[in-house]
């Protein structure tokens, strides 16, 4: 039997054939890259009506809602401009970063945060290592100082919070997060007490965050006199026992540059254990975009966290490259997907739209009711980050 196919049928086969194929993931990156500075050029012109303030999000109509230094993200922005800068070498952004950078030079003094390597080495750590500015190294090693004076040796932790109800001395998974600071410091100053410092916070944190399926509590809130943990909870997850999508990501991210900072085997094992608990978790819907906790109610329907897929999709890159052949295509490939999601137009905003803001569709506290589905702008750091660390990698096959 013939099958007869016209002219306009067999064209629209090839279109359709052709729409199919998935574009190569370098072009991907670099048209997010580009976008990205354009969007963010444009944000940072807005900003210079705004000195001493740093972007933090938008409202329900869409204007841009910012912070001042002392907020847990001021670093966001300034750390995306030093980015954006080494993948343009513009000055303009050089110029941008600075700028910006130089807005949260007081917090060197802040010892009432543990989120100072936020702050701090997300702008001024990739300042100094883009531009070797001297002065950027003082306020760097004054702020990793800062933040030791949060350390309690009975605990064997970083303190997170200040105390309150129920909680003496609140940890919080993402404090891993503030230990590459402090590793720097060390190689920098020679002070063996900022490595100590990082790796204690680093065992105690293994010991008492994880479940045996290797999800992570939130907060860990410890007695400050025994040391004893006194309640494991959460604040920003779904429920106490749940598995909150940011902080997932935070201890992967954590674990994942520990085993860089210091080569101890037992953080390379314990973040493969966090990427394969997310990788195979049967609620990591198939954009590989986590809903904003794991076991969040509603879900199909639950709010997506684009930042917690932003982080993993850096740390998963990095990890890549610790790991044997099968793992290493097997996290690529999360990595990669997580990267078209966040690029295609589901995530990803318009030229000039959400604040200048590049990804959409991210969750700061949702039992808070506080930043629910909009921009937030470490989704976008570390989607920067992870789309230049892929493009190394690339570039490197
Ligand atoms: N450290 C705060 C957060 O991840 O929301």
């Amino acid at each position: 039997m013939k099958i007869k196919i016209n002219a306009t049928a067999l064209i629209f086969i090839l279109i359709f054939t052709a729409c199919q194929k998935e574009k190569p993931i370098i072009e991907i990156i670099d048209s997010s890259l580009a976008f990205a500075a354009r969007q963010y050029a444009g944000m940072a012109e807005v900003m210079k009506d705004k000195p001493g303030l740093l972007p933090r999000t938008i409202d329900t109509t869409g204007a841009l809602i910012t912070s001042n230094s002392g907020w847990w993200t001021s670093g966001f922005v300034p750390g995306s401009l030093w980015y954006l800068y080494e993948y343009t070498k513009d000055d303009k952004f050089r110029g941008y970063a600075a700028t910006m950078t130089s807005f949260i030079e007081k917090e060197k003094y802040n010892k009432g945060t543990h989120d100072l390597g936020f702050m701090l080495y997300c702008s001024f750590g990739n300042g100094l290592r883009l531009t070797n500015d001297a002065s950027y190294k003082e306020v760097l090693l004054t702020g990793a100082r800062s933040l030791s004076t949060r350390f309690r040796p009975n605990v064997g932790c970083i303190q997170s919070w200040g105390s309150r109800k129920g909680w003496q001395c609140p940890v919080i998974i993402d404090n891993m997060m503030n230990l590459e600071f402090l590793m720097w410091a060390f190689k920098n100053s020679g002070d063996s007490s900022f490595y100590k410092i990082a790796v204690i916070h680093s065992d105690t944190t293994i010991k008492n965050h994880f479940r045996p399926d290797y999800s992570t509590w939130h907060v860990v809130s410890y007695d400050t006199i025994s040391g004893k943990v006194e309640a494991k909870q959460t604040a920003q997850g779904a429920a106490d026992g749940s598995a909150w999508a940011r902080g997932q990501s935070w201890g992967l991210y954590g674990y994942t540059v520990m085993y860089r900072e210091t080569g101890l085997k037992r953080y390379l094992d314990q973040a493969v254990h966090i990427a394969d608990f997310l990788i195979n978790h049967p609620n990591l819907p198939e954009d590989k975009i986590p809903y904003w906790d794991y076991d969040a109610p509603g879900i199909p329907n639950a709010k997506r966290d684009a930042s917690a897929g932003s982080i993993m999709a850096s740390a998963l890159i990095e990890l890549s490259g610790y790991v044997d052949q099968i793992k290493k295509q097997e996290y690529l490939s999360v990595a990669e997907k997580q990267i078209r999601s966040l690029a295609s137009p589901q995530y990803m905003s318009k030229y000039g739209e959400n604040g200048n803001f590049i990804l959409k569709h991210s969750v700061g506290s949702l039992p808070a009711n506080s930043e629910v589905d909009v921009p937030l702008t470490y989704a976008d750091y570390y989607f920067i980050e992870a789309l230049l660390r892929y493009r190394r990698l690339l570039g490197s096959i």
